[in-house]
């Protein structure tokens, strides 16, 4: 029998499917030749379309996009053609879009960036009311399953540089400095939820949630005055890198957490890592299978992305994987040190 991918029982009551296709295809090549194309370091959207459509064929429903990827056109393409055919309902998608992300100089694509640091709270409102009319648009399918404030704060993201010591907190894998909270940027964040929370109310959203917030960043937006506790943070995760003070507190706050990288991002050589390589064998799986069951096994909800419809197909099936004591284990012992990844959420002021 082939497997299913479970829903998350979100705190307002919304379900949402454990297993997302990520749209951020990304090469990360030191040089750039521009007439070939060759080292081009940014995202490949034009691969997306692609991508999108074998998920579909592959039973994936829910879809991770954001305003910086520039995929929002190409998920609208595939989502809109099968809905003309009939093939399946609005309500079969779940569409997850983020908006305020730092400027990303590498990619030189501002009008996709909030520069908060250059605005009053009420510009990033402005701005970010904008963000979310323009994703609505673009995706042009009515209203989105779940919204996300991207960055807490400039210094990380995609293509930008971490502030702070990137030392861990809680576990191998992370980082122990937490960055001084900049009061000013604190005033943005909760001027940008306001507009989240806005949209919610209306009906446009069905969720809202963050990303790459810490549990002081979170807890910041409560004390702060939002109406809405988000729905989910969304945060790097992988059998090499866990942020458990972050996900403790989600926990105990009713929020969903979302793992995206699960795969390091392809280049962490997880089909030659012996412990998973060994767990896979037992279990007639792949090393990635088994790093994918490690998260959904600990109740993250998932974003990944592949290009391949077996890959889709396998991961899907690595939700029956039924991971033992003993394996979970081992696959704790696997965290290392993160500086291979994005800024820790940590770094963010
Ligand atoms: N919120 C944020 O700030 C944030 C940041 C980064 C990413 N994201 C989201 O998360 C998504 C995924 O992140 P990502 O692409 O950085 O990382 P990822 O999913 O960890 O890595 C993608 C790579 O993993 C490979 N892969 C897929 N399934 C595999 C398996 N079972 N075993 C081994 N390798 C496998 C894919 O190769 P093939 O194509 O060959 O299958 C691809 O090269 C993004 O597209 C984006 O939507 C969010």
């Amino acid at each position: 029998m082939s497997a299913t991918v479970p829903n998350i029982l979100l705190s307002n009551g919304v379900r949402m499917p454990a297993l997302a296709i990520g749209t951020a295809p990304l090469s990360t090549s030191p040089s750039h030749s521009p007439r070939s194309h060759q080292g081009y370091v940014g995202f490949f959207p034009e691969r997306v379309t692609r991508s999108v459509r074998l998920a579909l064929d592959a039973g994936l429903r829910h879809v991770d996009t954001a305003l910086l990827y520039r995929s929002h056109e190409q998920v609208a393409h595939v989502i809109r053609a099968s809905l003309m055919e009939g093939e399946l309902d609005r309500e079969d998608f779940f569409l997850t879009s983020k908006v305020l992300h730092p400027p990303a100089e590498a990619f030189g694509m501002d009008d996709t960036t909030i520069d908060m640091d250059e605005m009053t709270p009420e510009e990033v409102g402005r701005t970010v009311h904008r963000h979310v009319q323009v994703t609505l648009r673009e995706l042009g399918v009515g209203y989105l399953d779940l919204m996300l404030l991207h960055w807490p704060s400039p210094g990380g993201g995609v293509g930008g540089q971490a502030e702070g010591d990137g030392d861990g907190e809680d576990g191998a894998g992370a980082r122990t400095g937490m960055a001084e909270i900049d009061p000013a940027r604190r005033a943005k964040r909760i001027a940008a939820w306001r507009v989240l929370e806005h949209y919610y109310s209306m009906g446009w959203l069905r969720a809202i949630g963050t990303s790459n917030f810490h549990e002081v960043h979170l807890q910041h937006l409560m004390d702060d005055g939002a109406r809405v506790r988000p729905h989910v943070n969304q945060i790097e995760t992988s059998v090499y890198i866990r942020h458990d003070g972050i996900v403790r507190y989600c926990r105990e706050n009713g929020i969903a957490v979302s793992a995206f990288s699960p795969f390091g991002r392809g280049i962490m050589g997880m089909e030659e890592d012996g412990v998973l390589v060994s767990i896979a064998s037992k279990h007639g799986a792949t090393p990635g299978q088994v790093a994918l069951a490690y998260l959904l096994h600990q109740g993250f909800a998932v974003t990944f992305y592949s290009g391949k419809l077996e890959r889709m197909r396998g991961n899907i099936e690595a939700c029956d994987i039924d991971l033992d004591e003993s394996d979970v284990d081992k696959l704790e012992g696997l965290q290392r040190s993160a500086s291979w990844g994005l800024p820790s959420p940590y770094t963010l002021s």
